[in-house]
Order: structure tokens, then C-alpha cells, then sequence
């Protein structure tokens, strides 16, 4: 009956002279005069497909074969033999093909060869049997794989942290309760709701970042990271905000802001390297469908070192550029996607890492610089789609701490735990978060960050 292989297996000269079986979907039928059809068949394994050539003589040819079209599932039997063509090495000779499921071509969705991103956007289901998607999930893995592959070279531990949690770690209120009170009938005590009446007797929410509760794995373990799905409600329906996205987390213990920009400059070279090596073909299809410059991008990112600048600095750059901006650039204020823009698109042309940025524009957790002005953040922004990184050094410093929370309005009582991280052998610590969906697209080039995670949630969105 032969060896079972994927597509991408079938396409290389290793099996030519083999009998082997297929399984997969059909993209394109094509019937020749010589009394055979062609079969383009995909299975996601890579972009290209495998040609099948179904000859009349094969018992089904009248009754389905001439009926097969796009959508269509298969298994075929054959022999894998040399292809005369130069877009493939191989192709299988069909002995024997199997419907396993049709696909009405009447109401079969993906019948055209091209459908906009907003249309596939409503058949998340589907979409993945484009070429765009395909290559999306297969460097999305590839991306994942190599975030784990450098932590766990660089002696990193993989930690989890909680998905519900009471503390609200960026301190922006853009958090979706958890909750089982009957939303119809909310008990209430004194006019306030009843939190003890809840399922944690508190309010819970989805997590917005699994800093907090990494920096007390750090405070014990040294380095560690945490990689997961974090959520936040911030009305944002831009092409950069999801209100579901992956981060990953490094934390690590006595490591000052230098150290942490330096690593987080060396995992995304190691990223993008990965990338260009293990998928050549999906990257080469993003260069030729969606932005030509897509691997000349990152392989100039890998060769030159990112450019560090204090955002005070970034500022008076900005001031002096002579640029009649939209919103005005002011020392106090947060950059704009514009001014993000200039810097890495029009002045550095690459990557800039901004550092030290005013304290009232960041979370309480970031360390207090001896200026008294300025925190030691710092965000990593690249071109088009802006920051892709946002980390710092932590303030371990117990009172400063305290003053910094309730500078902010948070209740040291409900951060207890995290405050005894600085009573009890307080270490200076930093850490960053890497958006997934952000780095993808990045790499990808897609204009979109909906359309690079499989089954994107935004305000008003949630099907699927
Ligand atoms: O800059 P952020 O908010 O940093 C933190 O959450 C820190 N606690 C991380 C840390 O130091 N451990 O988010 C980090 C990154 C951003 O740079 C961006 O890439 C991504 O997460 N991100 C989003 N991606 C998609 N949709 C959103 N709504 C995002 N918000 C942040
Ligand atoms: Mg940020």
C-alpha cells in the first residue's frame, strides 16, 4: 500500500521510485486532453502543493475524479516518480484515489483564487486552507520554537503563571472581570456588590501580563520566563491591539536595565534568524505577496546592532526634525505611532530601543532613576508596526515602591505578597515582555494583527 507521507515529504527526490499514500485537500483540477486529470493537493505541511495525476483508466475517474474541485478531500495511492516539470522535483501517479469528503463548489467559500483579508477575516475556520494562513500557523510555530529553544539554551526555567489573578500589573484598569455572580441579580451589601458571595470572594480578572507572580519565580529561581495568553479590554480597534494575544515573559534576577536590553536585542536577532532558516519558502511567499522588503528586513536586523536612545533624546530628535506632526512631540508625553515612525522608518531606518522614560507615563513597578524624573523602562520599536518589546529594571527598593504605588492610586494591601518580595532579600531584578502577534507581524509583513493569530478577538469580535 506504500509509505504514509505528508506533501511536504512527497515534494522531495527521497521517495522518487516509492509507493506511498497521501492524504489532503484539493486546490485546483485540471483535466488534459491525453485522458488524465492533474490534482494540486495541499496539506498544510508547506505552501506548495503536490501534483497528483489521475488517469482515466482508475475506476472512479468518470464517476468522482472529473468531480473533484477545490476543497475536496482526499487519499491518494500511487507512485512518486520524477516530474518532468521545473516547478516540482516529483509527482504521484495515482492507483487508487479516495473521497473521504466533498465540497460543493456552489457554496464552497474559497473558490477564488483571491479574497480579501476583512472576507477570509469571517471564515477564520476555513482560512487556514489559503496560502497566506498556511504560511502564517507554520511561522507562528516556528517563531514559538525558537522563543523556547534560546531560553532554554541561555539556562532559562519555563514557568506558568496564572491566567486569573486579582492584580491589575500594568496598572491601565484594561481588564475583563471573572466572574460567576448572576449578572441579572448582583448581590449587593450596603449598595456595593458582594464580592464574598463570588467565586474567589474578591473581584478576578483575565491577566494583562504574567509579570508580577515571574518576578517571585525570579526572586527564587534566578531566570525564568512565562509564556502565555494575556487579555486586555482596552477599547483599541486598531490594526496593532488584540484583546487576546501571546506574550512571552523573561524575568531575571540581578539583571540591571543594560543587561536586559542586551538580551532582549540578542533573542529577537536569534528569532529572526530562525525564521529565515527554517522557512524559507513561507518567507519567500511573504516577500512576493505582501511586502517585498519582508527578508531583507530581518536579515539586516540581524547583521547591525539596534540603535539605544534615552527617550529624552528621542524627544529633542523628534523636536529638531523639523516634521509638522499631528499630535505635538512634548517631554512628559507618550510617543505617538507617528513619531514611532519617523524614528524607526525615516531617521535610524531599523530597530531603536528606548530607554529611561518619564515616571508618570509608566507602570509603578519600574525602578525610579537617581533624576527622580525618569523610570528605567525600556520599549523596543521597530519599523511599521512600533513597539514590539516593553520591559524594565524593577524598583526593588521597598519604600520607593510603596511611594510609586500610591502615586498611582494602588492599594499596597492587595499587593502584599508582591511588596514582601522586597522585605525578604530583595534583589535588583528586570524582565520584558515580547507580543507574539506583534513580532508576526513583523516578520510577515501582514498589515494586520488579526490576521495573524488563527482566530483573532477585538471589541464587537468573538466568533469562532
Ligand atoms: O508593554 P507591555 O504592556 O508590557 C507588559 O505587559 C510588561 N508587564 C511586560 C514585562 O515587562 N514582563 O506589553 C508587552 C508587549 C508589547 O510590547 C506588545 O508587543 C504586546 O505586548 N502588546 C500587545 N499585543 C497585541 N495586542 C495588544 N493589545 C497588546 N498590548 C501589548
Ligand atoms: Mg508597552
Amino acid at each position: 500500500m506504500g509509505q504514509k507521507l505528508s506533501v511536504a515529504q512527497a515534494r522531495s527526490p527521497a521517495w522518487i521510485g516509492k509507493e506511498v499514500v497521501v492524504r489532503g485537500w484539493v486546490r485546483t483540477r485540471r483535466d488534459s486532453k491525453g485522458g488524465f486529470s492533474f490534482l494540486e493537493l495541499n496539506d498544510g505541511s508547506c505552501l506548495e502543493n503536490l501534483q497528483i495525476i489521475a488517469d482515466q483508466k482508475l475506476e472512479n475517474y468518470e464517476s468522482e475524479i472529473r468531480r473533484l474541485g477545490a476543497g475536496c478531500s482526499i487519499r491518494v495511492e500511487g507512485l512518486l516518480q520524477a516530474s518532468p516539470g521545473s516547478k516540482q522535483a516529483t509527482e504521484l501517479l495515482a492507483h487508487k484515489i479516495i473521497v473521504y469528503g466533498w465540497a460543493d463548489p456552489e457554496r464552497y467559500p474559497l473558490q477564488k483564487k483571491h479574497h480579501s483579508f476583512e472576507f477570509l477575516r469571517t471564515i477564520a475556520h476555513l482560512r487556514p486552507r489559503t496560502n497566506t494562513f498556511g504560511a502564517v500557523a507554520r511561522v507562528r510555530n516556528c517563531l514559538c520554537m525558537a522563543i523556547h529553544e534560546f531560553f532554554q539554551n541561555e539556562g532559562f526555567l519555563y514557568i506558568h503563571t496564572p491566567i486569573i489573578t486579582p492584580s491589575d500589573c500594568e496598572g491601565a484598569g484594561a481588564m475583563f472581570q471573572v466572574t460567576t455572580l448572576n449578572l441579572a441579580d448582583v448581590p449587593k451589601r450596603n449598595g456595593e456588590i458582594d464580592y464574598s458571595l463570588d467565586f474567589f470572594d474578591r473581584p478576578s480578572y483575565l491577566t494583562v501580563s504574567g509579570q508580577l507572580e515571574a518576578e517571585a519565580l525570579a526572586c527564587a529561581l534566578g531566570k525564568v520566563y512565562t509564556f502565555g495568553p494575556t487579555f486586555r479590554a482596552e477599547n483599541s480597534n486598531t490594526t496593532r491591539h488584540l484583546a487576546e494575544f501571546w506574550m512571552v515573559e523573561p524575568e531575571m534576577a540581578f539583571f540591571e536595565l543594560e543587561d536586559n536590553v542586551e538580551l532582549a536585542e540578542r533573542f529577537l536577532r536569534h528569532l529572526f534568524g530562525r525564521v529565515l532558516e527554517r522557512c524559507p519558502e513561507d518567507m519567500a511567499f511573504f516577500r512576493e505577496r505582501i511586502d517585498p522588503t519582508a527578508i531583507e528586513t530581518l536579515e539586516r536586523i540581524i547583521e547591525s546592532p539596534f540603535v539605544r536612545l534615552s527617550y529624552t533624546e528621542a524627544i529633542e530628535l523628534l523636536q529638531g526634525s523639523g516634521r509638522a506632526f499631528e499630535f505635538p512631540v512634548q517631554w512628559g508625553r507618550d510617543l505617538q505611532a507617528e513619531h514611532e515612525r519617523y524614528l524607526t522608518e525615516e531617521h535610524f531606518r531599523g530597530p531603536v530601543i528606548l530607554y529611561d522614560y518619564p515616571r508618570q507615563i509608566k507602570p509603578f513597578y519600574m525602578r525610579l532613576n537617581d533624576d527622580g524624573k525618569t523610570v528605567r523602562a525600556m520599549d523596543v520599536l521597530v519599523p511599521k508596526v512600533g513597539e514590539i518589546v516593553g520591559g524594565s529594571q524593577r524598583e526593588e527598593r521597598l519604600e520607593i515602591l510603596e511611594a510609586r504605588m500610591a502615586e498611582q492610586g494602588l492599594e499596597a494591601q492587595n499587593y502584599w505578597w508582591y511588596l514582601d518580595l522586597r522585605r525578604y532579600g530583595t534583589v535588583p531584578h528586570s524582565g520584558f515582555g515580547l507580543g507574539v502577534e506583534r513580532a508576526l507581524q513583523f516578520i510577515t509583513g501582514l498589515g494586520n494583527i488579526r490576521d495573524v493569530i488563527p482566530f483573532p478577538r477585538f471589541p464587537g469580535w468573538a466568533e469562532f
